[in-house]
């Protein structure tokens, strides 16, 4: 069966006639042959403007791991809904979803609420800054933190293969971004043991205040973090007076129930959550130590008219209370390992068919050959992408695949045998071991 995509391809063309570049976030014009228009989401399947239903693997760019439309999250919030929408001042939902928040959060002693990952990155920067009196900040290279000029930059390539200091330089990485913030990040290897300890032992002299780390890179192709690495950021940080902070808009309540501190053993100062936090709603929030916390009482300003708004709270403590049901971390991985298992499969069978790895349930492609980066990928990717959306699968430009509760055997099957016919039938020359 493929789909036509007529209808998506004429709401693109109007669309770009009264939006920039026809799409609400950027990185969406990326979709091959162009983006989906849909007109209905639920469980693990979105429907298109001429009703032709898709398995979905992009599940909002990695919000829905209870899949679209949860009854449970749609019930809470048709509750408050008619109720109230903003109120700009206090009301119980606040403090309900934060308990929800705290209580499966291993260093989860207080938080503050705002609305997107980028937000919440400043305010646990800013935090940071205040808590230390230092300025700058230690990323690591091809990590995205949000699209704010403060984080949004490159390592400097050039100088990168020879592992010399010049590499912990920041580059731009949009037109329009200004210069001047470049100087305030430093910028590592991820994983690099040795690196890590060169530059936070002369944190004091570089001015380092935190360690802006996303555990699992889940924007830079997807790796385990070693159990050294964290170890040192964490010993490294007490030794010389530097916040650390993970950025887990991603990996939060996907990777485990407790995050990247549940599943690595290692607690951050700092969390910083959003996406799978709201099940399809507008939060965000910075989860971690009070005292750094309680610093917005004394002069660190922490703002937004729409911070805590009761729908998308009543959605994070619906949200929550779902994920703390036994059971559901086993089988989100059981039907992940499913994933990887079979599209994998099929994959290494193809004549430069590329591979997946796996975290929990995040998974990336890797090409056969060349590399991924941020926001990009190669190999037969491209063909892929485009060739499973006009087969009924949606997936996303840069290879990431999110699973979610919704998604059952039978749709991955049905994937399974999708790709296999796009991709043809395996190398019979590829040693089966
Ligand atoms: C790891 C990470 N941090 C921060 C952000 C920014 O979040 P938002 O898009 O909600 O601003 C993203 C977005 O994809 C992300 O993946």
């Amino acid at each position: 069966m493929t789909v036509a995509l007529d209808s998506s391809r004429a709401a693109y063309e109007r669309a770009r006639l009264s939006i920039g570049g026809g799409v609400g976030s950027g990185l969406r014009a990326a979709m091959q042959p162009h983006p989906l228009f849909v007109r209905a989401a639920r469980g693990a399947h979105v429907w298109d403007l001429d009703g032709d239903r898709y398995v979905d693997y992009v599940m909002a760019w990695g919000p829905m791991v209870l899949g679209h439309s949860d009854p449970r999250i749609i019930e809470a919030v048709a509750e408050v809904l008619p109720r109230m929408q903003v109120v700009g001042t206090g009301h119980e939902m606040e403090h309900r979803a934060a308990e929800a928040v705290l209580a499966a959060v291993p260093h989860g002693e207080r938080l503050l609420w705002s609305n997107t990952g980028t937000e919440a990155v400043q305010v646990a920067l800013r935090l940071a800054r205040a808590g230390t009196g230092r300025r700058r900040v230690l990323k690591f290279a091809k990590s995205y933190h949000g699209w704010h000029d403060t984080v949004y930059a490159a390592m400097d390539e050039a100088s990168d293969s020879a592992g010399s200091a010049v590499d912990e330089r920041a580059m731009s990485a949009s037109r329009g971004q200004s210069p001047s913030v470049l100087d305030d990040l430093v910028v590592a290897r991820f994983n690099d043991v040795a690196q890590v300890e060169r530059i936070l032992g002369e944190a004091v002299e570089r001015d380092l205040a935190a360690v802006l780390v996303d555990p699992i890179m889940s924007n830079a192709g997807v790796e385990v973090p070693s159990p050294e690495f964290l170890a040192t950021l964490r010993s490294m940080c007490d030794r010389h007076g530097v916040v650390l902070i993970f950025d887990e808009v991603i990996a939060g309540f996907r990777i485990a129930r407790g995050g990247a501190a549940e599943r690595f053993g290692v607690r951050p100062d700092l969390s910083v959550f959003g996406k799978a936090m709201a099940g399809g709603f507008t939060q965000s929030a910075v989860v971690g130590r009070a005292d750094l916390i309680d610093q917005v009482t004394s002069g660190v300003t922490h703002a937004g008219t729409f911070n805590a708004n009761p729908i998308a709270l009543a959605a994070v403590e619906a949200t929550m209370g779902a994920l703390a049901e036994p059971g559901l971390y086993a089988a989100l991985e059981a039907i992940s390992a499913t994933f990887h298992d079979r599209i994998g499969g099929i994959l290494d069978a193809a004549p430069d068919g590329g591979s997946l790895r796996r975290i929990g349930s995040l998974l990336q492609y890797v090409p056969g050959s060349g590399a991924t980066g941020l926001h990009g990928t190669g190999g037969r990717w491209g063909e892929i992408l485009a060739g499973m959306l006009r087969r009924g699968h949606q997936f996303m430009p840069s290879g990431k695949v999110f699973l979610s509760t919704a998604h059952t055997s039978s749709d991955i099957e049905s994937t399974a045998l999708a790709l296999e016919q796009l991709l043809g039938a395996p190398n019979p020359g590829k040693d089966p071991s």
